[in-house]
């Protein structure tokens, strides 16, 4: 994050759309609110506040409690619509495939995929937590498109080797890598081989198995 005029530097939004896992944009918020001077702007789909109703019973009001601006998908008059409104990076968590398809062919039609569009073009990090499973051929064209335009390709897929012990632990996992991407380093999960996280295999000290 050096080298960047401090308002970029603050700025991070973060969207939800209607893949499953609203849970990991409300976390990356949370994680988020807990960094110093980091401007949150948060955007939701009109389908992500159907998953986040049904996922944790919550209204997509609720995102007023986590962010420092929310944006109405609709508007694509909205600041994060421009490239002149410095942002540091975006990450759109989950994201649907109906947003990735809508990125990777440059339909910029909401505010999620414009917004995700001018992090493409100023080549800011855009990081998209794509859920869906099993993927067919024309899935894994456009996330190979998607990798080609600069996105970094993030299915929220748990790791096991810090033996999570609760859902919290392995969505703080997946949240903590996601803001590993724009260089926001939190310590929101054990790190393998680091002193107080998981024990590198051979290694010594760390979380016990
Ligand atoms: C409960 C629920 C779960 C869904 N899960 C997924 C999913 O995991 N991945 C996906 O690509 N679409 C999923 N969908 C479908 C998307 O919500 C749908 O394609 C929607 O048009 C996406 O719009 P958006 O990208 O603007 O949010 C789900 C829909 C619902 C209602």
């Amino acid at each position: 994050m050096t080298g960047q005029p401090d308002a970029a530097r603050r700025r991070v939004v973060v969207a939800i759309t209607g893949a499953s896992g609203a849970i990991f944009g409300l976390r990356l918020l949370e994680l988020l609110k807990t960094v110093p001077g980091i401007e949150r702007h948060a955007v939701i789909s009109k389908a992500g506040g159907l998953t986040l109703q049904a996922e944790c019973s919550l209204p997509p009001s609720h995102l007023d409690r986590l962010a420092d601006q929310v944006h109405a998908n609709g508007n694509l008059g909205a600041p994060i619509a421009s490239g002149s409104f410095r942002c540091h990076g975006m990450l759109v968590a989950p994201c649907s495939i109906k947003t990735a398809a809508s990125i990777a062919t440059g339909v910029t039609s909401d505010l999620i995929s414009r917004a995700a569009d001018v992090m493409l073009k100023e080549r800011c990090p855009l990081v998209l937590a794509v859920r869906e499973t099993p993927l067919h051929l024309g899935h894994l064209e456009t996330l190979a498109q998607l990798a080609r335009l600069g996105a970094i390709i993030f299915p929220p897929v748990p790791g096991f080797y810090h033996r999570p012990e609760s859902l919290a632990e392995l969505v703080d996992q997946s949240c903590m890598r996601m803001l590993d991407q724009l260089g926001i380093h939190l310590d929101a999960a054990p790190r393998w081989g680091e002193a107080g996280g998981v024990p590198a295999i051979g290694g010594t000290g760390g979380r016990q198995a």
